[in-house]
This record gives C-alpha cells, structure tokens and sequence, in this order.
C-alpha cells in the first residue's frame, strides 16, 4: 500500500465570481479502477477535470494526482496523464493519420511506436475509412473518435475522459468501451464522465454523483443501484386481458407491495423478491383458468438511482 492514490482531492472548490461550480468535493481515485464521475448539466464535472487536468487554478482545496501535488508539479503531471475536453478539439487542415502522427510527435514517440499505435487505434476506433481524411470533412462522431483515439498515441498513467463517447454510433461506442477496459487491465487509471448511465454501469468501477458542485454518493454501481433504486417489479401480460378476481388474489400475497396494469394491458407487481413473486401468479392464474402471455422481471436501473439521487428527494411522479 505504499502506492498513493491515482488521484486524492481534499476539498476542491472553484468559483467564477458569484458562481460556485465546484463546491468543496473530496474523494480518492485508485490505481487502475475506472471512476465515473456523473452529474446533471451544470453539475461542475467539467470544472473539476480541468482543475485535475492543471488548466483552471481552484479558488482553494488540495489534490494529488498520481502522487504529484496539483499547485507545485503541473508539469510532472502533464507529462503523465492524457485528457478528452469535452470540447471539440482537432488541427482543421489535417488528415486522421498525420493528426494521429504529429500528436506523437509532441509526445517525443518513437517513429515505430507511432506507426505501430497509429495503426491500432485506426483499426479499434475504425478509422480506415477515413484516415486519408482531413478532420475538418469528418463527421462529429468521426472527429471525436480521433480526439480520443489521439490520447492512445502517447503513454499515460491515467486519462480524463470528459463525455468520449458523445456523437459516437452504438457499434463503435461498445468498441471504444471495451478497448477502455483493456488498457485498464494493462495498468491504466481511467476518470470518466458521461450522461449515458448504461455505459457508465459498464465500465466504471466506482460512480461519484455530482450534483451542485457537491458530492452526493460514492459506490459501486451494483451499490448504488441497490441503494436508491428502489423496488423490482415483475410484469406480466394476461392472454385473457384482465381479471380482477386473479388481481385481488394476488394483491393478497405478502411479497407484493402493489400491483397496477397499464393501457397496454400489462401488470406490474412490485416486489423487493420478484422471483419469489413469479411462481405465485403462475399458480393463482392456473387457479383462475387464465394464462400468462408474457411475463418478466424489470430490473431498477443506474438512471433510476441516478435521478433519485439528484432529485434532491422531490417526488416526480404520482406514484
Ligand atoms: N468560465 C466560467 N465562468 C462562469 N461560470 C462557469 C464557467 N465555467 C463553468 N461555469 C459554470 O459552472 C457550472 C459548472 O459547469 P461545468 O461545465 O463544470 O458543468 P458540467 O457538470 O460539466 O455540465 P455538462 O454536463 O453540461 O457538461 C455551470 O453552472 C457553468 O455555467
Ligand atoms: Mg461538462
């Protein structure tokens, strides 16, 4: 344990005048976990990579990223990490390759090596098509998978990843995804933020919320999920449509907090343990001379505990 942290920040904060973006955040990075860092628009995401990445000053707090301190070694820093802005950021009058070259080229890569990791992630970031290119035809998933692909050109301990996957198609956005999840298996520390909370469950080991420049949880997103969001329901279709004589049956079994049916037709009872839910209404439905169309259990998702999270407890819903 005599490793540090890959990234430590004890009580970051970042105002612009009246606006505080980042409002006291404290937490830790571990070396080679992927840490998602979700918040709602506005949230201060943003703000705090750019403090992490040494472009903004904090207004006061401390941090370490990977052991170097964030107001002393700026450089020692740089010189170890790789960032994605969220912003768009490319050479205009470049091709994919010669941008993808010349990038190694700052980073004093070999020429082999270039050539070597040029053709890697032209070929995982499916860039073939257009690596003759000049980035200013590309289209904008195309552009941002070159901007991320870039930061693969170079070596790095730890990479900041602000929304990669925005713009980019399902095929290529899985395949950005689990070459994310490779390069952390080879040692590399990932810090990533994005709104699409599937992904997020995907590769992130641990989840921050964001919320109001605040943190609100830190957890696994199995936790998290477990956590806030809330109860599973198992749903079901009727062949007969409805019978509300097999409803007030089941209504009476102890593991069902409620049970609805919607327009479509479909019932749902909501259950702490649906799968003890299930063999309950297969029972009672052949009790009642009914058949079951369809049935399965809707699982809570990451969204679900996600905006639970930052709805600050307000009810958006009837119920
Ligand atoms: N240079 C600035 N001057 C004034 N306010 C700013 C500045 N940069 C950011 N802000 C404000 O700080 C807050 C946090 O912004 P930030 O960009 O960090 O949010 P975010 O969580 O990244 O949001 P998004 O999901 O939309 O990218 C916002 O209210 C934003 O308007
Ligand atoms: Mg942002």
């Amino acid at each position: 344990m005599t490793e540090p942290h890959a990234i430590e920040v004890e009580d970051l904060r970042k105002r612009f005048g009246e606006k505080v973006a980042v409002d006291g955040i404290t937490f830790e990075t571990r070396r080679g976990e992927v840490f998602g860092f979700l918040g709602p628009n506005g949230a201060g995401k943003s703000t705090t990579i750019k403090m992490l990445t040494t472009l903004l000053q904090p207004t006061s707090g401390k941090a370490t990223i990977l052991g170097h301190d964030l107001r002393t070694e700026g450089k020692k820093i740089r010189q170890r990490i790789g960032v994605v802005q969220q912003q768009d950021s490319f050479d205009q009058g470049l091709s994919t390759e010669t941008s993808l070259d010349i990038y190694g080229l700052i980073w004093d890569v070999p020429k082999a090596e270039r050539k070597r990791r040029i053709e890697e992630v032209i070929q995982r970031f499916e860039m073939e098509e257009f690596r003759k290119r000049m980035s200013l035809d590309l289209s904008t998933g195309q552009r941002r998978r070159l901007q991320v692909a870039r930061e693969f050109i170079h070596d790095m301990d730890l990479l900041f990843l602000d929304e990669p996957t925005v713009g980019l198609d399902a095929i290529v956005r899985r395949n950005v995804l689990d070459f994310l999840k490779e390069k952390v298996k080879g040692g590399l520390t990932i810090f990533f933020t994005t709104h699409i909370l599937d992904e997020a469950e995907y590769l992130c080991d641990r989840i921050a919320v964001i919320n109001h420049g605040k943190i609100v949880q830190i957890d696994t997103p199995q936790n998290l999920k477990r956590r806030f969001g809330g109860t599973k329901a198992v749903e079901f279709k009727l062949l007969q449509g409805r019978s509300d004589a097999f409803v007030t049956k089941l209504g009476g079994f102890a593991e069902i907090a409620k049970i609805s049916q919607d327009e479509s037709g479909t019932y749902r009872a909501t259950a702490t343990r649906p799968e003890l839910v299930i063999p309950e209404i297969y029972r009672l439905a052949e009790m009642f001379g009914l058949t079951i169309s369809s049935i399965y259990i809707a699982e809570t998702t990451l969204e679900d505990a996600f905006i639970s999270m930052v709805t600050d407890g307000k009810d958006g819903g009837s119920g």
